[in-house]
């Protein structure tokens, strides 16, 4: 079972060398809408190969130090016979696996959720160490509407966060913790960034009082944005401010990683957001990168179309993907 340093060291790796996280842990049920809208059928077999085109583009280790993956992919093999897990660790990329049970209606707060998973929680973590995976991840969502995020969702929420990352910690995996302010809504970006402040505030408070090391864990929090419908775009300078200016008043500098996810945002801009907050000035202590899920899987499910064929077209379009976020972990991509 590794220590604190071996928990940090799985944190230094999966983010060394300006790489970041494929995020391929996506439910069979959303995978599955994914592949549909695209015409594709999904089936286990079709979901394996889907994710074995992604594990193994050639040149991807250069990009991506770790794959979230989830509970059926971890128990999946190769075409070759390879445990996916295995297929990803030879070459370098650390598994990780997604943990919570998803999202349920919370008592108390209409039209709010909490996430589910802590039954039995430290037999699962066992069970996926097993398997191979060094870190995991547990999501909370929260909606921007009026009077919500309630206070009551946000404690709820940051203090299963906090009792999973500890569960996590004792049984020697890495904790993604995932607060996710959605974008859905007409919000302006000042409401995003008071409402994210707020979110991570509490998280912290929950993980000190659970006794999570920051050392050994990753963050993975949303950009600060307008909301998909608001009535004005916010531009790639003003993101990475608003980003900056909430990660520094809430997020202790002994976290080493802030991994964010992509939300919905166009790939592109995703891309053009973490490079303008990498270009900023001013102090970071954490490493700023990616755990992208659609953003890095969106271009290359479009060139795919089910097809074998399809397959080269497919994994160049996800490495050019991964090398642009990885170039804008050093602040230096340019269209
Ligand atoms: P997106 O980047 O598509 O938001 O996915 C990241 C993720 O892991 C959501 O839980």
């Amino acid at each position: 079972m590794p220590t604190k340093a071996g928990l940090s060291a799985t944190v230094r790796a999966i983010v060394a060398d300006a790489k970041g996280i494929l995020a391929a842990d996506e439910t069979v049920s959303t995978i599955t809408k994914r592949l549909t809208a695209r015409g594709i059928e999904s089936t286990a077999d079709s979901r394996r190969a889907y994710r074995e085109l992604l594990f193994s583009t050639p040149g991807i280790a250069g990009f991506i130090g770790g794959v979230i993956l989830q509970d059926e992919t971890i128990h999946q093999d190769s075409a070759d016979g390879i445990p996916l897990a295995d297929l990803l660790a030879r070459r370098g990329i650390i598994p990780g696996i997604k943990v919570d049970a998803g999202v349920r209606p919370l008592a108390g707060a209409p039209g709010e959720s909490v996430t589910e998973g802590l039954d039995g929680l430290r037999e699962r973590l066992e069970q996926y160490r097993e398997l191979g995976a060094r870190f995991a991840k547990w999501r909370a969502v929260f909606v921007i509407r009026d009077g919500r995020p309630s206070a009551t969702c946000i404690h709820a929420n940051a203090h299963a966060l906090a009792r999973y990352a500890a569960l996590c910690q004792e049984q020697g995996l890495v904790p993604i913790v995932e607060p996710e302010v959605l974008m859905e809504g007409a919000h302006a970006i000042e409401r995003c960034e008071d409402v994210t402040g707020r979110v991570l505030q509490a998280v912290f408070t929950e993980l000190f009082a659970a006794r999570v090391a920051l050392e050994g864990m990753l963050l993975k929090p949303n950009m600060v944005t307008g909301g998909l419908g608001s009535a004005r775009h916010a531009s790639v300078e003003e993101v990475a401010e608003a980003t900056l200016r909430v990660l520094t008043r809430h997020v202790p500098p002994a976290v080493p990683g802030i991994v964010f996810l992509s939300g919905g945002q166009d790939a592109v801009l995703a891309t053009e957001h973490l490079n303008a907050l990498n270009a900023l000035q001013g102090p970071k202590p954490w490493t700023l990168s990616f755990s992208f899920g659609r953003a890095l899987q969106d271009e290359a499910l479009e060139a795919w179309q089910g097809q074998r064929e399809q397959v080269p077209a497919a994994q160049r379009a996800f490495l050019h993907r991964a090398w642009c976020d990885s170039a804008a972990v050093l602040g230096s991509y340019s269209a």
